[in-house]
């Protein structure tokens, strides 16, 4: 029969669990000094061990050699402990309908003494779940518990728990386990399995499983047996689990190094398009890039990456809610812009109201303030357009942020002193963005400062629907955090 890795390597005794170190070293101490509590609750996320520490209990309440914490593995008991068929171990999963069936003669269940062990031991998983009848049933069995009985009670949400079952138990929380402990769980399973992995791979696989080690040994076996027979590295491993191929991650930070934003923004576009998770890409990117400047220190200095990975997590959590995770990608490369800039001795000063800025050095140098100057209408329209390109950029040199809002943008026309321009539909929210005074007064005197005009901009969305004008809660959040974030960038 083929078992799954994480099945076969459950731990068999106390010295095979990896991390919730004092939790274990209490259960331990408990067998040792046979003082094991008559009701346990678990609580914790999956697949970090409160099932296996309940059967962990089990076998050392109910070792032929008599209560240990160090269970002989080898004893009747012992051994139908580890198939999971022990008489007097009964596990209910009160998600399932079976358990909810289980747990209503409980009361009945308990009153029978072990069959074959010491003690009767029962696992009640996801215990969260029961029914109210259930619940009380086991209410009233904790009230007065016969001494033959222990309670292990495990769940994921422990907020859902009655305080009246928790205070009867002996409660642990689990948490998620630490790098170093799944990566010497994982490292002895691969030498058991001969399997060659190396240390990046093992990195990745933990980043992936957010500490639980059912999901490690999963991903793990997952990579296994795709490459079976071949040792395993970080690309493997990275191809793999990336829904983003590692060529992507390498021709992003290409562009990232041409310093074209305008070029990132249109590949960022494009990894939307056909359907790439943006989230993901740019998690995948932070595990690469911080990666290889370990290993290579080829793409960006190690700071550097440390940084950019910063402020890419810290964009996603704060875009946790947004939907359209586009704006989330034009923030981050706006701020790596800036970052690998910096680093480059460049001055990317962005002028944060430019209109005020321009008058007051104008006045300061002497000059007359540009609202004073003589206005020359020699504005024309072809021109714009042919100068567009150069629009956007001088507005980027301004503003980093308005390059991203206005690369899809174009001109439309030039009416009664009027410049139109459009934004395709599924840019309705960088529209929304250039209307504000703080952006939109920065294209305008870009425009008038070349053409020495004196022109207004208005906005419209190319192919509009009726009602395409109204601005949406999530619109507005995202002005709200460009408003509040983004402007600040220096
Ligand atoms: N702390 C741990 N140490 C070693 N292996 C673990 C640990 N936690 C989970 N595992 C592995 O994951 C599998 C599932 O663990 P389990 O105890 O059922 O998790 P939970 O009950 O917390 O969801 C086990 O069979 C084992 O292989
Ligand atoms: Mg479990
Ligand atoms: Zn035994």
């Amino acid at each position: 029969m083929y078992l799954s890795l994480y099945r076969k390597y459950r731990p068999k005794s106390f010295e095979e669990m990896c991390g919730e170190d004092h939790i274990l070293r209490a259960i331990k101490n408990a067998l040792k000094n046979n003082k094991v509590s008559h009701a346990y609750l678990f609580n914790g996320p999956r697949g970090v061990g409160k099932t296996t520490t309940a059967r962990l209990i089990a076998k050392g309440l109910n070792c032929k050699t008599g209560i240990t914490d160090n269970p002989c593995n080898k004893c009747e008991n012992c051994l139908a402990i580890d198939k999971g068929n022990f008489i007097d171990m009964i596990e209910i999963d009160a998600a399932s309908n079976r358990g909810i069936d289980e747990i209503r003669d409980l009361k009945d269940k308990i009153n029978y003494k072990p069959v074959v062990g010491i003690k009767k031991i029962f696992i009640i998983d996801e215990v969260h779940m029961l029914t109210k009848e259930a619940f009380n049933a086991l209410l009233k069995t904790l009230e007065e518990p016969p001494a033959h009985i222990v309670f292990v009670l495990a769940t994921t949400e422990i907020d859902k728990i009655l305080d009246t079952i928790i205070s009867r138990c002996q409660r642990y929380d689990f948490l998620p386990v630490a790098y170093d402990a799944i990566k010497s769980r994982l490292l002895k399973i691969s030498e058991l399995e001969n399997i060659k992995i190396d240390e990046d791979s093992l990195k990745l696989i933990y980043e992936k499983s957010g500490g639980s080690v059912r999901d490690s040994i999963s991903i793990f076996e997952k990579i296994a047996s795709a490459y079976f027979g071949e040792e395993i590295n970080y690309d493997k491993t990275l191809d793999l689990l990336g829904t983003v191929k590692i060529e992507k991650i390498k021709e992003f930070i290409k562009i990232l190094k041409e310093d074209k934003l305008e070029n990132s923004i249109k590949f960022l576009d494009l990894l939307w398009q056909e359907g790439i998770s943006l989230e993901d890409f740019f998690r995948d990117f932070s595990n690469y890039i911080v990666n290889q400047s370990l290993i290579l220190n080829d793409f960006f200095e190690m700071k550097d990456s440390i940084k950019i990975v910063d402020i890419i997590y810290e964009t996603i959590f704060k875009f946790k809610t947004e939907d359209d995770k586009r704006l989330l990608s034009y923030v981050i490369i706006s701020k790596i812009n800036e970052i690998l800039n910096k680093t480059k001795g460049k001055n990317v000063i962005i002028k944060e109201v430019y209109v005020e800025k321009k008058g007051y050095n104008n006045i300061e140098n002497g000059n007359e303030p540009i609202n004073n100057l003589e206005l020359k209408n020699s504005i024309d329209f072809d021109q714009i357009k042919k100068d567009w390109k150069k629009i956007i950029e001088e507005s980027g040199k301004s503003k980093i942020s308005l390059l991203a809002f206005l690369v899809q943008a174009f001109p439309l026309k030039l009416e009664n002193n009027i410049l139109y321009i459009a934004f395709p539909d599924e840019n309705k929210y960088h529209k929304n963005l250039m209307e504000k005074k703080e952006n939109g007064n920065i294209l305008v005197n870009i425009v008038n400062d070349m053409y020495n005009s004196s022109i207004d901009i208005k906005y419209e969305i190319y192919n509009e629907k009726k009602n395409s004008n109204s601005v949406d809660s999530n619109v507005a959040k995202v002005i709200n955090f460009f408003g509040g974030e983004i402007i600040e960038i220096r």
